[in-house]
């Protein structure tokens, strides 16, 4: 995937940067969420529909003797900045690769909630491998850095390349979705305290074993069919997250926040990923604007923002 990348990106790659080296990173929703069955590695087989939206975090890299991760923003004094941090560990995998000292100062300004569902973590991760694969000239393209990704985490690879785009496998194998460009307008409702990804799966296994899951969605061909047709409501009709019900289980007040979305207007109202930030589809940004000032006044949620998408991956500038 070529969209999320410029020839300047390139020529900054080879050479390395001398001054620091910023980069934008996106949240991720999934449009379509198929969760297949528990496989042996612990993982679960997706069939998933990626896009990126206009949530960003910013991750600053800049020439150090060590490799250090100062942070503000989100999930500050939370998040812990040591060897367990993506970030870090996707320089220290990117200088395994490349075969270079992980040497960097790197500065995270974090909008994307943790825990949230919008996969901030991992978007964090792709920023790194961006950042310092131009700070240290190592110049690997868009799919050997979404190699290294996919060794961080199942959403790294597509946070790399961002736009929209088909997941499979654990959701680290990346292909895009080619549709004429149509720009989507959401309003998300973000919760005071995150899920933790492992406990929800774990959670649509217990349901599903229960008998109490819905059957599973599988293939995303009817949201494919639905992008191309580039209408709001249709698009609507077509989401889906099979985690929904799990997310719900486990935080049943998202209940009320999915119903004050459906009686803001919204033209569907889903959990992101595995939650329990919850998205909602709007006609255009005024009514993603309107929606927000509904949701805002609902008071169901910790922080209510509009987004678009889709967007590039992490990127330099
Ligand atoms: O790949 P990542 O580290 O983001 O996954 C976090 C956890 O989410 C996994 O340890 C697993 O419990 C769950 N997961 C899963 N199936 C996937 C992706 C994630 O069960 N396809």
């Amino acid at each position: 995937m070529t969209e999320a990348w410029r020839p300047e990106d390139d020529e900054t790659s080879r050479r390395g940067a001398t001054g620091p080296v910023k980069v934008h990173v996106p949240a991720k929703i999934n449009l379509h969420l198929g969760v297949g069955p528990l496989r042996a590695d612990g993982y679960h087989e997706l069939n998933t529909v990626y896009h990126a939206i206009s949530i960003q975090d910013e991750l600053t890299a800049r020439r150090g003797d060590t490799l250090t991760l100062t942070m503000e923003g989100e999930g500050t004094g939370v998040l812990a900045l040591d060897e367990t941090n993506l970030v870090i560990r996707a320089a220290r995998a990117l200088a395994a690769y490349a075969g270079v000292p992980a040497h960097a100062r790197l500065h995270l300004r974090k909008q994307i909630p943790l825990a949230g569902g919008l996969a901030g973590g991992s978007a964090d991760a792709a920023a790194a491998l961006v950042a310092c694969d131009a700070l240290w000239g190592t110049g690997l393209t868009r799919d050997e850095l979404a190699t290294v990704a996919a060794g961080l985490g199942s959403d790294v690879p597509f946070l790399v390349f961002g736009g929209t785009a088909l997941g499979t496998g654990r959701g680290e194998a990346v292909s895009p979705v080619l549709v004429r460009p149509t720009t989507w307008h959401w309003t998300v409702a973000i919760a005071d305290a995150g899920l933790a990804t492992p406990s929800v799966y774990a959670e649509l296994d217990r349901l599903r074993d229960a008998g109490a899951a819905p059957t599973p969605m599988g293939s995303p061909d009817r949201l494919l069919g639905a992008l191309r047709q580039r209408d709001p409501a249709v698009l609507g009709a077509a989401l889906g997250n099979d985690l929904e019900p799990a997310a719900v289980s486990l935080r049943p007040e998202l209940a009320r926040v999915l119903a004050a979305g459906r009686s803001a207007g919204a033209l569907a109202s889903i959990v992101s990923g595995s939650g329990p930030t919850c998205v909602f589809l709007a006609s255009d940004a005024g009514h993603a604007d309107r929606m927000a000032r509904d949701l805002t006044a609902a008071d169901v949620c910790r922080l209510v923002r509009t987004a678009h998408g889709p967007v590039a991956g992490a990127r330099v500038g």
